[in-house]
């Protein structure tokens, strides 16, 4: 249990995702839970069940780099279950957001489990800003790649980020395509 130099029992909070990458819209998330909980911790899930474009290093450092700002919030990696992992951080609370109707059945799902994993944590729900509610990672990922500007949904270290990555892939691909024609 976290404590003040009081010694009063502190709220802890744990806002758990992919972050691949980070948008507005996570921001919005984490500076409102920010807010409502003595400390947040915002935690980037190492292997999520769909493919990634940023390594979890990566999608550490751009998470951390949009909340710098932020004293009471701290960015880590984590593997296994997120029910686990709030234990052994000693969080109380999960953090989510909602941005349309439809998120709400899997994050319903989500934090019935969870909350069967570990009833001594409770899920809460944030509605995202509307500003931001049609924004998710993959949409940015394919609004960038196919050459749209992202500007507005995601911070400028992240369009920086985005472009680098773009950059080494084309780089990579291009090495490919060389090596099988030197074969040939
Ligand atoms: N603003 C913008 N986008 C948002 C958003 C918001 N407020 N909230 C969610 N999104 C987007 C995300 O960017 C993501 O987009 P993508 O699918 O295009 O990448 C999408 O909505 C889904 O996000 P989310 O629901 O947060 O899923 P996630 O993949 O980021 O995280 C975990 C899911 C990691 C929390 C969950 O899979 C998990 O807990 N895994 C660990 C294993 C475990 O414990 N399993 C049992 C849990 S029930």
């Amino acid at each position: 249990m976290l404590r003040d130099e009081m010694g009063m029992e502190m709220t802890k909070a744990l806002y758990p995702g992919t972050f691949d990458p980070v948008t507005f819209g996570h921001i919005d998330i984490a500076v409102r839970a920010a807010k409502l909980f003595d400390h947040l911790t915002v935690a980037v899930y190492d292997r999520p069940n769909k493919n990634v474009l940023f390594s979890t290093a990566e999608r550490v450092d751009l998470v951390r780099e949009a909340l710098q700002d932020h004293g009471n919030i701290t960015v880590v990696s984590y593997s296994g279950l997120t029910a686990s992992f709030a234990r052994q951080i000693g969080a109380q609370v999960l953090v989510r957001g909602l941005r349309v109707v439809s998120d709400f059945e899997l994050e319903y799902q989500m934090a019935l489990t969870n909350y069967k994993l570990a009833p001594d944590i409770d899920t809460v729900c944030l509605m995202t800003s509307q500003d931001y509610a049609f924004i998710s990672s993959s949409m940015i990922k394919e609004i960038f790649l196919a050459g749209g500007c992202v500007e507005g949904m995601v911070p400028p270290h992240v369009i920086a980020a985005l472009r680098r990555k773009v950059a080494a892939l084309r780089d990579e691909m291009e090495g490919k395509v060389k090596l099988v024609s030197l074969k040939e």
